[in-house]
């Protein structure tokens, strides 16, 4: 047999890297035994993160499995997840510590400090309430990264309500959707935004989405566009900044939520073209956030920090919101283009604001290797301690430019493994502590145990790539609410669990493989779900946009790197009599930045006479994926029409 790899996949391929001894002599987590002791402790272990947190009730009981897999975390405590990030601050006299600096597309600079954003959040928490909102409620926010939308979160979280963050690029049909499904009581958006220089309007994709809801509920509207943007009110909408003057120095006590209740919920794309609901517990969530922004980036409090995520994803509230300010740091938001004005900007942005931990993606890591090293290389970049990387594989390459050109060998790299589902990083490094292996997320995390399996649930040597799959609950885990339960249950427990033997296996939907030190690689995604530039979003959700194009019968959208970029490519068939291509073409892509969003628009769309079919006429994603990042698909026995492939590779080409 040639050599497949597997050989060097076993051993890890890549030299280690011990942790930076500098960054190592200072690090918070300096115990060596921690994983066998929460391995030990399981899980009475997870109290650690419990008491980074303020409780306004003790819980009785750390883990109640009786109805399992919907585990239940820190059962019988109540907590409130806005005090734990604002108000113990100001008691523990870190009332005028800077809690969030922003920076604007115009480079305009507002700080906040804790006491600062305790009297807003608490000015609108007040408004909310005056406009009806109560506990339980839901409140959407469809905000681009402005303060106030952390703000609105967290006065949402004061009064009990529920936040739904939906990303401001998304269109008003998924806006929509999102909130229908949400059964939003209450919507916070802005005026526009400015892109490259020009404001766009956002309040007009509001309005539209408003139009098409069946009851009216009231809208508080920022304005971020200022006095020379005239802005008109309809009947129950609000402006913000008259509702923050009018409740100023309200005084809205935090609301004590139980553990196991909802703080928020969020949509991720799923297999079926619906975007799913996800929810997450008050307790767990706060508990296992915070647990790993000490641990994973070892972030303390007054430590700066700067996370480049939206907020309208995962790792803008995990990572942006919750974890760095329940530790009482110093969070840096950046709005707009990392590009724009120039590309100092993120360099600059960590100078002037003295970051001593960034996280990113590979995606932007591998945008700032294409710009070249001399930018970074013009600025102070002493104050970094730490970097960090999310969202898909960092090849070693990337890896190591990172380590070299950003963190000058002095800091260590977390490559944190997680999803929307997890709440929190689930597969890391310790970073003064673990050797790290450029390409490799890492081992599980203390208390975490993965395994990757075959088909059939069973564990795969080291080497050999299988499915990602999760064997013990987790605080900070997915929290269905009732209605969600039937699928929840479908889509991540019924694949590999044993329901007869009671014993639960998360299915994380990632292919991966591990190595003979136990660290994992995740490869990619398992499912009809496409990751592109760290947002996922479920090809069926796409592939409809796409065939409601007049003329356009069949499409398969996937995501590949043809030019190192992650991107979006679509392929699809047409009408035998449709030989306008370039028409429909353009069409195809009006149609998804309309449904979807500007974000989702393809890198190029492909015409073939059939798209790769199983023999039961599934689509063969592989194949696809195979043809855009130009490796060729040995196995065609799972295929229905083997001989489309060398077809597809010529259409490829003459694009
Ligand atoms: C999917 C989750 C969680 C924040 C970002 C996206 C992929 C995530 C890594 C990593 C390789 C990764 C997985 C996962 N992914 N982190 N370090 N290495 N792949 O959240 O939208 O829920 O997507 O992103 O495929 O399942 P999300």
């Amino acid at each position: 047999m040639v050599d497949d790899g597997s050989d060097s996949l076993r051993r890890g391929g890549v030299p280690k890297r011990r942790p930076p001894s500098q960054f190592a002599r200072g690090a918070t987590v300096t115990d060596p035994e921690l994983r066998e002791r929460f391995a030990r402790e399981w899980p009475d272990c997870w109290a650690e993160s419990a008491a980074l947190l303020e409780w306004t009730e003790p819980y009785d009981e750390i883990l109640e499995d009786d109805d399992a897999p919907f585990y239940r975390w820190f059962v019988g405590g109540r907590l409130n997840a806005a005090e734990n990030c604002i108000d113990r601050h100001l008691e523990a006299g870190r009332k005028t510590q800077v809690a969030l600096r922003w920076e604007g597309k115009r480079g305009e600079r507002r700080t906040y400090t804790y006491h600062d954003l305790h009297r807003e959040v608490s000015a609108v928490a007040a408004a909310l309430c005056d406009l009806g909102v109560g506990e339980d409620d839901v409140v959407t926010c469809y905000l681009p990264k402005l303060p106030e939308l952390p703000i609105a979160m967290l006065a949402c979280a004061r009064i009990g309500a529920l936040h739904n963050v939906v990303f401001a690029g998304f269109a008003p049909d998924a806006l929509v959707e999102r909130m229908a499904d949400t059964d939003s009581s209450a919507l916070i958006t802005c005026d526009g935004a400015f892109r490259e220089g020009t404001a766009v309007d956002q309040k007009r994709k509001a309005d539209a989405a408003l139009a098409d809801l069946e009851a009216s509920i009231p809208t508080v509207v920022v304005d971020r566009l200022g006095s020379d943007h005239e802005t008109r009110l309809g009947p129950d909408q609000y402006d913000y900044d008259a509702l923050v003057e009018r409740f100023d120095g309200a005084d809205v006590p935090p609301v004590a939520r139980a553990a196991t209740d909802p703080l928020f919920h969020i949509h991720t794309s799923g297999t079926t073209g619906e975007p799913q609901r996800m929810t997450h517990a008050t307790g767990g969530y706060l508990a296992g956030t915070a647990w790993t922004t000490r641990t994973v980036f070892d972030l303390s409090p007054g430590d700066t920090y700067w996370c480049t995520a939206d907020l309208g994803w995962i790792t803008g509230h995990s990572y942006v919101v919750y974890g760095p300010l329940a530790r009482g740091a110093t969070v840096v938001l950046a709005e707009g283009s990392l590009r724009y004005p120039d590309r100092h900007r993120p360099w600059e942005l960590i100078e002037r604001n003295g970051v001593e931990v960034f996280y990113t993606t590979p995606g932007v890591i591998r945008t700032f290797m294409k710009w070249g090293e001399s930018f970074p290389a013009a600025h102070d970049r002493s104050s970094l301690r730490l970097l960090g990387t999310v969202g898909e594989p960092i090849g070693p390459d990337t890896w190591e430019w990172y380590y070299r050109h950003v963190g000058d060998e002095r800091c260590p790299i977390v490559d944190t493994w997680w999803q929307t589902e997890t709440g929190a990083v689930l597969l890391s490094t310790l970073p003064g502590l673990d050797e790290m292996k450029p390409g490799a997320a890492g081992p599980p995390l203390p208390g975490i145990e993965a395994q990757v399996v075959d088909s059939d649930g069973r564990e795969l040597p080291p080497g050999e790539p299988g499915y990602l799959t999760l064997t013990k609950p987790w605080p900070s885990m997915l929290s269905p609410v009732e209605g969600d339960r039937y699928w929840v249950l479908a889509e991540y427990w019924q694949q590999f669990s044993d329901r007869r033997a009671d014993t639960w296996r998360y299915f994380t939907g990632d292919r991966a493989v591990v190595d003979e030190d136990g660290y994992v690689t995740a490869t990619g995604r398992a499912d009809d779900v496409v990751t592109v530039g760290n947002r996922r979003l479920g090809t069926a959700e796409l592939e409809a946009a796409i065939t409601a194009v007049d003329g356009v019968t069949e499409a398969a959208a996937v995501a590949g790197s043809a030019d190192g970029e992650t991107d979006l490519y679509v392929f699809a068939t047409a009408e035998q009599e449709r030989t306008d291509r370039d028409a429909l073409r353009g069409a195809i892509r009006d149609a998804v930045v309309e449904r979807i969003g500007r974000f989702a628009e393809p890198a190029a769309v492909v015409f073939t006479p059939e798209l790769p079919e199983t023999h039961s006429g599934k689509t063969m994603y592989r194949v696809l994926e195979g043809v855009v990042d130009d490796e060729r698909l040995e196995d065609t026995e799972p295929l229905r029409n083997p001989e489309i492939v060398g077809e597809l590779e010529t259409v490829w080409r003459s694009e």
